[in-house]
């Protein structure tokens, strides 16, 4: 098979970067190593920035967005005692949408589709070469079992955070950040009972209070990294999360359902660079891991591709290189803003330290809750800054 761009991976990385490089007049091959139902029906985030946003309507894709997606234009930070909104559209002129994942992805799918983009899923042994040639080619074998073969101008690794690109890079950098503590993630068949996400610090351990719909609430715990599932009763969840979120006698309530999915999820950080090497290129979490706290992994995989297409078509149709010279260097800059704002967030809501610890986090949370300087610096990050910084 032959193709100008090849693309490992089709989650949100690798499906909008092949919609984008089909309205360029470039085309792609998608190759999954998962089957399609698995890659729709993965529970992931769930926050867009106003930017994806845009973008995501400006390219046909924000009919289900517009009808579905919840705007949201601020958030609430909550301790014991205390709970303040902070206030993006007031504070930096610009929301969120709450829109999960899954919802994004399943856009993706039927817009390729139409398209008749080919896409091969439950690939084998995927593997890059030749990337410092001009005709790189990726092998792998398909769904029926049979070797193959992809040839291509351009390679680009949409394959997350386990797959092989990442490491085909062989002259890179690796700057990492592993967190003490994970989360423990709820979806849970009940109305939210907060208009706003709900981010908790407690001394118990941080709590998270986000939706999916008017009728699904989405949870996350602080837990120990080596947390066993099995011992996060539905009980002990609802109990932990109303303890956490402030449920009182005579105040804020927690209303519980049905628990339909429960999962641990690790909390770390991680930047690999450059994000190319000849005729590979990374985007997504494929370059790139931030822990959930402040909602940029899915923005900042759509942030990649939008830098990507365009230097991708320059390239390919253009034959000016100039945009793909300068893509690491300029991903990377929103990619280290969004790794620090990402960082921040979990260092302030999560439990870890001593006492002298939780005093500083408290003093903080009561700094950006109250001084319109502190709570604007959270709300230019979270709201997200423009895609090229
Ligand atoms: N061959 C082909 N595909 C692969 C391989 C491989 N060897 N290894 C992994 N993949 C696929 C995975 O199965 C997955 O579907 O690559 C895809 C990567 O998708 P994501 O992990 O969703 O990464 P990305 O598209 O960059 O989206 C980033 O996902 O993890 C969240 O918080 C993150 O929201 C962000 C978003
Ligand atoms: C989610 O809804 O899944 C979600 C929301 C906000 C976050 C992380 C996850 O910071």
């Amino acid at each position: 098979m032959r193709t100008q761009v090849a693309i490992v991976g089709a989650g949100p990385s690798g499906m909008l970067l092949s919609h984008l490089l089909e309205r360029e007049g470039v085309e792609s091959v998608v190759l999954e190593a998962r089957s399609e139902d698995y890659v729709a029906s993965r529970v992931r985030a769930g926050v867009l920035e106003s930017s994806s946003v845009d973008l995501l309507r400006q390219v046909g894709l924000g009919d289900r967005l517009d009808g579905e997606g919840l705007h949201h234009s601020g958030i609430l930070l909550h301790w014991p005692g205390e709970r303040h909104r902070i206030d993006f559209v007031d504070l930096v002129g610009r929301g969120v949408w709450v829109y999960g994942q899954t919802e994004v992805q399943k856009d993706l799918v039927a817009a390729r589709r139409a398209a008749g983009q080919r896409v091969e899923y439950e690939v084998s042994e995927t593997s890059i070469h030749d990337v410092h040639t001009d005709r790189p080619f990726v092998s792998f074998v398909d769904a029926g079992g049979v070797p193959r073969r992809l040839e291509a101008d351009v390679v680009v690794g949409c394959d997350g955070s386990h797959g092989p690109c990442r490491t085909a890079i062989t002259d890179r950098g690796a700057w990492e950040r592993t967190y003490p503590f994970a989360w423990l993630g709820v979806l849970a068949d009940v109305a939210p009972s907060t208009g706003e996400l709900i981010y908790a610090w407690h001394p118990d351990g941080f709590a998270l209070h986000s939706m999916r719909s008017e009728s699904v609430s989405r949870f996350y715990l602080q837990v120990e990294p080596d947390e066993d599932l099995a011992a996060w009763s539905d009980n002990r969840i609802w109990e932990s999360l109303a303890a956490r979120l402030g449920d009182e006698p005579g105040g804020w309530r927690l209303s519980t359902g049905a628990i339909r999915e429960k999962s641990i999820l690790p909390m770390r950080s991680h930047v690999a660079a450059p994000l190319r090497q000849g005729r590979l290129f990374l985007a997504g979490d494929a370059g790139h891991v931030v822990p959930p706290t402040g909602a940029k992994g899915l923005n900042l995989a759509i942030a990649d591709v939008a830098l990507l297409a365009p230097a991708l078509s320059a390239m390919l149709r253009d034959g000016d290189s100039s945009l793909a010279d300068t893509y690491s260097e300029r991903a990377l800059r929103r990619v280290w803003r969004c790794t620090q704002f990402s960082w921040w967030m979990t260092m302030m809501l999560h439990r870890h330290g001593d006492d002298f610890d939780a005093e500083l986090q408290i003093s903080q949370l009561r700094w950006v809750t109250t001084s319109r300087a502190g709570a604007q610096g959270l709300a230019e990050n979270y709201a997200g800054l423009p895609l090229e910084l």
